[in-house]
């Protein structure tokens, strides 16, 4: 092939590559849009409870018997979250929702509710992505059965309002975490965590946490960050990101 048909070839080549790139991005950008679940887009879902403005990211996780499943308004939930209540898809489990999501919450992607008692967030929980809480631990103590084929046992779990969950914690059953906790990136939680602490480890530690006569304690290693750039107010910073900044019960 002579060299300036071959340049063209090869001009042409590389224009459809970008306009398939672009293509393939318009048609999945599309896609997600169109799979998202809402209370005004539901798809196949019909959830115990889906509040206004809430939002399930698409590609969904494995979401099974959602109508045992609540989530208050103005939720983000993440792509490829799971979230399931029971065992197995097509179970009845009764009027009351397993899982209950509060309003405000944002779930981060690849994380997993594994339910099948109760696991309760309050308003405005945060997670990073990969988190995962379940209610539910298998039961090991017959050296007759496989330990998989043994009973399991439940025990709630419930996460105070405001709380923020690092990227690839695991909240164990049993776990009860107070208001405005930190969850350290990593860490296994079990037990009671009080208000105001910030947790880390596995097992999971109080590792600062405050009191009224104390502050918090041990100090900060860094100063606080200035919440507001010079010159702007605390309106137009609102009107930008559309949320509501106060914390969780403040009027
Ligand atoms: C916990 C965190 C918020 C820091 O909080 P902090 O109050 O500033 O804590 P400090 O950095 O002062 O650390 C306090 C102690 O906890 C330890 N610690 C902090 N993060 C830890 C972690 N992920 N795992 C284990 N220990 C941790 C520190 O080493 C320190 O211990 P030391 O005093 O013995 O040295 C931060 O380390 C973290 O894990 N962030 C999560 C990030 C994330 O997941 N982002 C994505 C989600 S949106």
């Amino acid at each position: 092939m002579p060299l300036a048909a071959a340049r063209l070839l090869a001009a042409a080549r590389a224009r459809t590559r970008r306009a398939t790139g672009r293509a393939v991005h318009r048609a999945w950008r599309w896609v997600q849009e169109r799979g998202a679940v809402s209370n005004q887009q539901p798809g196949p879902y019909r959830f115990h409870t889906l509040g206004d403005g809430s939002k399930l990211a698409f590609p969904l996780g494995t979401v099974f018997n959602e109508q045992s499943i609540a989530i208050g308004p103005f939720c983000i939930i993440g792509e490829r979250v799971t979230m399931s209540a029971g065992f197995l898809p097509g179970l009845d489990l009764g009027p009351e929702p397993v899982i209950r999501i509060g309003g405000g919450c944002v779930i981060g992607r690849g994380s997993h509710l594994v339910g099948h008692q109760s696991i309760v967030l309050g308003d405005d929980v945060w997670t990073g992505p990969n988190v995962y809480i379940s209610d539910q631990a298998h039961e090991y103590r017959d050296t007759t059965l496989p330990i998989g084929k043994q009973w399991p046992r439940n025990e709630p779990v419930e996460i105070g309002a405001g709380s923020w969950i690092g990227t690839g914690a695991v909240i164990l059953p049993g776990a009860r975490l107070g208001r405005n906790v930190v969850v350290a990136a990593g860490s296994v939680v079990r037990g009671e965590v009080p208000d105001f602490a910030v947790v880390a480890g596995a097992p999971a530690r109080v590792v600062r946490s405050y009191s009224e006569l104390d502050g918090w304690q041990p100090p900060f290693r860094y100063e606080a960050p200035q919440p507001l750039p010079e010159g702007v107010t605390a309106e137009q910073l609102r009107a930008l990101v559309g949320w509501d900044l106060r914390p969780p019960g403040a009027e």
